[in-house]
C-alpha cells in the first residue's frame, strides 16, 4: 500500500529511483513520482498511473542528482491525480517528502496549518508533513527539531522520506507503523519500503523499529523516539534475485501458481519427520493442555487459509477454533486470555490490520504466533514467535501460492499440536505422508491448464459466477471466489451448498455458471444434491471433485486426498480459470484495478 523509496550516494539517483519503484509497483500503482536533489534545488516530477507513465515523463526532463526520493500510490486520502501524487513539498520548496501510512488526525492538523497561514495543493493527508515541517523549521532554525515537532504531532502510521536543500546530500527517514529498510553498497544508501526493491543492491539490511529516525548521507545514523543516537545491527538477507523475476511467464500470477508445488515443498522441508519440529517455535504440553481455544486473525485469502486451518485443527485436536477477519477483530471485544493461543496468518506480514490485531492479542495476554512468507516483515518483531512459509517472494496481487503454502503450513502445525497432546497415531501419521506426497499431485492438477483454459473461455462473459461447497469445501469455494472477482472483476458470491435454498438461490438464472466443490466424502452426496438444484433452474455446473464422472455436469477431477488437504489441491483449476478469464478480457492479473499488494493502512 505505497511505495517509498530513497537513494543518496555517488551515482545517478533517478534510474535506481525507477529501478526500486518497479518493484514497489505491487503495493500500489494510482499514481507515481520522484524528488531529486539538484543544484541546491528539488526537482519533483510526478503525474497519475503507472511508473512507465513517469518514466516517459522523465524522459524529457533533464534532471542529475545524487539524491532523490520516489513513491508508487495507491490512494487512500484524495483521487488518483498529479496533485494528490507524492512527493509533497511546502511551498517555499524547503522540504520534499514520500509517505507510507495515513495520518489520522489531518484534518486537524491542516486546520491548524491554514490557520498559521499555509495553504494546501493537494486532498491527501501526507500534504502536512512538509507543511508542519516548514513550520516548525522556521520557529526550531533547526532541521532536526523541526522533524522531531512534526513527529510528535503526527497521528496514526507512516514510513516518510525526506529531502531538503538545507541539508544537503542528507536524506531524512523515519517510522510508525508502517515498514521501511535500509541498504548499503559500495555506491551509496538506499531506503525502502521493502527488501525486494533494494535486493539488487544489497543483501544487508538494517529494520527500524517503530519511532526510530535515521540519517542518510556518507553513513547512517540512527535515532530512537527521543532523538538519542542508537547503534543498529544489519542482517543480511539470502534472497535469490531470480525469484523476483517472471522467468519466462506472461504473468507473475501464472508464474507463482505454478510454483506452488515448490513453494509447498520448501515451506514443509525440515519439519515432517518422525517428529514435527519447527525452527525456532515449539509448544510444550502442559501449555497446550492448558489452553482452552485457539484464535486465527488474518485478512483476504490468508483468512480462508485459516478457515482450513480451523478445520483441520477442530477435526484432528478437538480444541475449538475462531477464525476472524483482523479488521473486524479489534473492535469485537474478542474473549482471549491467557489460555488463547491466537495465530495470526499474513504473507506479506505488513497487512497493517493483522499486525494491530495481534498487538491487541498480546496486551490480552494470549501466546502470539505469526505465520508469514517475507523474512523479517514487521508482524515477526511483534509475535512471540513466527513460522515461515518459504513460499518465496509473491509480486501478483492475487495471492495463490501464499495460500496453498499457508494452507499446508497450518495442517503441519496441527499435526505438531496433535502428536504433543496426544502422542503419534496411525491417523495422523498417514496424514503427514499425505502432506509430503501433496507436492507431486499438486504437478498432476497444473498439468491440466488447457482444460481450464477451455473453461475460462466458455466463461469469461458472464455477469456472475457462484461457488459452493459444505465443510472445508465451502472455504475453498471462498477462496476460488475471492480469486475471479479481485482479477477478472466479474461479480462472484461462495455459499455454503446448503445455504442457497435460503435466498440466494433466486440469482440463478438460465445459463448461471456455477462452481460445485465435493472433495469430502462425507458431504458429497448433499452437495451434489444441492447442485442438482441448481440445475434444475438452469445453471450450469462445473464439479470440482475426486471421482471420475457426475451426471449431466462438466467435472474438473482432482486427485483424491483427506479432506484436510484437499484445499491445496481443488484451489489451483479455480486459481487458473480465474487467471484465463481475466486473460480472455484483456485484464492486468498482476495489478488488478483498485487493489495492492501489502494493505498497510487499516
Ligand atoms: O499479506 P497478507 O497475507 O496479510 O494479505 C492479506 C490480503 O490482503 C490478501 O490475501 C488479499 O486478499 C489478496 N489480494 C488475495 O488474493
Amino acid at each position: 500500500m505505497c511505495g517509498i523509496v530513497g537513494y543518496v550516494g555517488k551515482d545517478e539517483a533517478l534510474p535506481k529511483l525507477t529501478k526500486g519503484l518497479k518493484t514497489l509497483e505491487y503495493r500500489g500503482y494510482d499514481s507515481a513520482g520522484v524528488a531529486v536533489l539538484q543544484n541546491k534545488e528539488i526537482y519533483v516530477v510526478k503525474d497519475k498511473g503507472r511508473i512507465a507513465n513517469l518514466e516517459e515523463l522523465l524522459k524529457h526532463e533533464h534532471i542529475k542528482g545524487n539524491i532523490g526520493i520516489a513513491h508508487t500510490r495507491w490512494a487512500t486520502h484524495g483521487v488518483p491525480s498529479k496533485e494528490n501524487a507524492h512527493p509533497h513539498m511546502d511551498d517555499e520548496k524547503r522540504f520534499a517528502v514520500v509517505h507510507n501510512g495515513i495520518i489520522e488526525n489531518y484534518l486537524e492538523l491542516k486546520d491548524f496549518l491554514i490557520d498559521k497561514g499555509y495553504t494546501f495543493k493537494s486532498q491527501t493527508d501526507t500534504e502536512v508533513i512538509p507543511l508542519l515541517l516548514n513550520y516548525y523549521y522556521k520557529k526550531e532554525k533547526d532541521v532536526l527539531k523541526a522533524l522531531g515537532k512534526t513527529l510528535q504531532d503526527l497521528k496514526g502510521s507512516y514510513a516518510i522520506l525526506v529531502i531538503s536543500p538545507l541539508l544537503g546530500k542528507t536524506i531524512l527517514a523515519a517510522k510508525k507503523n508502517s515498514p521501511l529498510v535500509i541498504g548499503k553498497n559500495e555506491s551509496g544508501i538506499f531506503a525502502a519500503s521493502d527488501i525486494p526493491a533494494l535486493i539488487s543492491y544489497t543483501n544487508e539490511f538494517y529494520f527500524l523499529e517503530d519511532g526510530d529516525v535515521a540519517l542518510l548521507n556518507d553513513t547512517i545514523t540512527f535515532y530512537n523516539d527521543e532523538f538519542k543516537p542508537i547503534k543498529k545491527k544489519s542482517k543480511k538477507i539470502d534472497w535469490d534475485m531470480e525469484a523476483t523475476n517472471k522467468n519466462g511467464y506472461e504473468d507473475y500470477m501464472l508464474k507463482e501458481i505454478m510454483e506452488q508445488p515448490e513453494a509447498l515443498k520448501n515451506t514443509l522441508n525440515g519439519i515432517i519427520g518422525k517428529k514435527i519440529e519447527f525452527l525456532n517455535f515449539s509448544l510444550d504440553k502442559d501449555y497446550l493442555d492448558s489452553i482452552t481455544n485457539i484464535h486465527i486473525v488474518a485478512c483476504g485469502t490468508a483468512m480462508h487459509a485459516g478457515l482450513s486451518g480451523k478445520y483441520a485443527i477442530e477435526k484432528l485436536c478437538r480444541i475449538p477454533v475462531t477464525v476472524s477477519v483482523a479488521s473486524e477483530f479489534r473492535y469485537q471485544d474478542p474473549i482471549i486470555n491467557a489460555k488463547t493461543l491466537c495465530i495470526f496468518i499474513s504473507q506479506s506480514g505488513e497487512t497493517a490490520d493483522t499486525i494491530a490485531a495481534l498487538k491487541l492479542a498480546r496486551d490480552k495476554g494470549a501466546v502470539t504466533l505469526a505465520i508469514t512468507n517475507v523474512f523479517e516483515s514487521s508482524i515477526t518483531r511483534e509475535a512471540k514467535y513466527t513460522i515461515y512459509t518459504h513460499a518465496g517472494p509473491e509480486i501478483a496481487v492475487a495471492s495463490t501460492k501464499a495460500y496453498t503454502s499457508q494452507v499446508g503450513i497450518l495442517v503441519a502445525l496441527t499435526l505438531y499440536i496433535k502428536e504433543i497432546r496426544d502422542g503419534h497415531s496411525k491417523e495422523s501419521d498417514k496424514l503427514k505422508e499425505e502432506l509430503i506426497n501433496l507436492p507431486k499431485l499438486m504437478d498432476v492438477v497444473l498439468a491440466d491448464k488447457d482444460i481450464y483454459k477451455d473453461y475460462a473461455k466458455r466463461m469469461y462473459k458472464v455477469r456472475d459466477l457462484f461457488y459452493i461447497g459444505r465443510g472445508n469445501d465451502y472455504n475453498i469455494a471462498m477462496e476460488g471466489s475471492l480469486k475471479l472477482k479481485e482479477i477478472s472483476y466479474i461479480h462472484s458470491e461462495a455459499y455454503p451448498a446448503g445455504e442457497l435454498k435460503h435466498g440466494p438461490i433466486a440469482l440463478i438464472e438460465d445459463g448461471t455458471f456455477v462452481f460445485g466443490i465435493a472433495t469430502d466424502a462425507k458431504v458429497e452426496e448433499k452437495t451434489l444434491s444441492n447442485l442438482e438444484e441448481v440445475k434444475a433452474r438452469g445453471a450450469n455446473i462445473v464439479l470440482v471433485a475426486d471421482k471420475e464422472e457426475a451426471k449431466d455436469m462438466d467435472i474438473i477431477k482432482i486427485p483424491k486426498v483427506n479432506p484436510i488437504l484437499a484445499p491445496i489441491l481443488a484451489v489451483i483449476p479455480l486459481q487458473f480459470i480465474a487467471y484465463y478469464i481475466a486473460k480472455e478480457k484483456g485484464l492486468d492479473v498482476d495489478m488488478p484495478r483498485n487493489l495492492a499488494k501489502s494493505v498497510t493502512v487499516e
